[in-house]
């Protein structure tokens, strides 16, 4: 056995061919699954106890060997075709593929864009919250069900800071704003958030929001209602009709749920609006004086409303997508239909 390994360890050294085909057949020949290697091992197992030790050291050095020449001969193959290229001047030039932006990407910088035309600054903050910032601050009861282990994924029971979690909304972003900044505010705040939810074609545990947030002296319902109207319709096209249902939210009050007029079949009903005509993307409210007193804004004096648009809801209905997978798998050839960029 010994000479036989010596024997292919010279074999391997003096092979020189390359070419793809002929790489191949040299990996088939050693590597592949009744190649030379694995004979070899199996002729290992029956080996003297004695001898186990030098022979194994042997054969792992014969495929190391074999996978180094592999390599070699792979890259000698790829350069040689280049030169050849090179060599020719006539020939066209080899454009480079370029990326797409990811769907997700494409409408959070479209609803970045609109709001920030109505005069909102961008703001982020962390992924990781504690409980101050994504539930007690925002007004959530001790035992709201968002609390629970079964909606939400909590990093650290820690009794001093409290619980530690990934957030489940960007609203804990609107609280740190609140916190740091006097009046007049007019931010937006873009993000990833998680929810303890089994994935589907309608639900996944990992999601994106842009939340919204105006305090001002006398902010009225009205202003909220036509900052949304105007949203909807640069999204969506100047014909978009959208409907407010009345909702509840521990941080707002009054609250509600915002539809678009389906822009797929334009009303009709489809199976993306299920047949209604409208469509829900949002949730929105008069941020609760609670809240501000909370975040230390003097509810007498302000008074604001808040917004929380999924994109993941916004870009199924802006390029039709039916399955929420889809933007998580990675699937070159669902990525590669979406705006190239230069
Ligand atoms: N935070 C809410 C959510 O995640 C959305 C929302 C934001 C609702 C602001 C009202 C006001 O569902």
């Amino acid at each position: 056995m010994k000479e036989k390994i010596e024997q292919y360890l010279r074999e391997v050294g003096q092979y020189s061919e390359t070419g793809a085909e002929q790489v191949e057949a040299f990996r088939i020949k050693y590597l592949g699954k009744k190649g030379l290697l694995n004979d070899m091992f199996e002729e290992f197992k029956k080996a003297a106890p004695t001898d186990k030790k030098e022979l194994g050291q042997m054969l792992n050095t014969l495929k190391n060997t074999v996978q180094d020449k592999i390599n070699g001969l792979k890259a000698a193959t790829g350069n040689k075709g280049h030169h050849l290229k090179l060599d020719d001047l006539t020939l066209p030039v080899d454009f480079t593929e370029a990326g797409t932006r990811h769907p997700i990407s494409i409408v959070r910088n479209q609803i970045v864009d609109i709001f920030a035309r109505m005069g909102f600054t961008v703001a982020e903050g962390p992924e990781i919250e504690d409980d101050w910032h994504n539930f007690t601050a925002l007004n959530f009861p001790p035992d709201h069900p968002a609390r629970d282990m079964q909606d939400t994924f909590f990093v650290e029971h820690n009794k001093i800071h409290g619980d530690i979690a990934l957030r489940t909304h960007t609203s804990s972003v609107q609280v740190r704003t609140m916190e740091n900044n006097a009046p007049p505010i007019r931010q937006i705040f873009p993000g990833r958030v998680y929810r303890n939810e089994a994935i589907s074609a309608r639900a996944h545990c990992m999601f994106h929001q842009v939340e919204g947030l105006y305090i001002d002296k006398d902010v009225s319902f009205a202003d909220l209602k036509q900052a949304l109207l105007v949203f909807a319709r640069e999204m969506f096209g100047g014909e978009t009709q959208i409907r407010l249902r009345p909702s509840y939210f521990p941080f707002t009050e009054p609250s509600a749920e915002m539809d678009i007029s389906c822009n797929i079949c334009g009303g009709k009903g489809c199976n993306i609006c299920k047949g209604s005509g409208w469509v829900e993307v949002l949730g929105c409210g008069m941020v609760d004086p609670n809240v501000l007193q909370n975040c230390g804004i003097d509810s007498k004096k302000y008074s604001g409303f808040a917004f929380g648009i999924g994109i993941e809801r916004m870009t199924m209905v802006k390029y039709r997508i039916n399955d929420l997978r889809l933007y998580f798998e990675n699937d070159v050839r669902f990525l590669q239909q979406f705006e190239p960029v230069y």
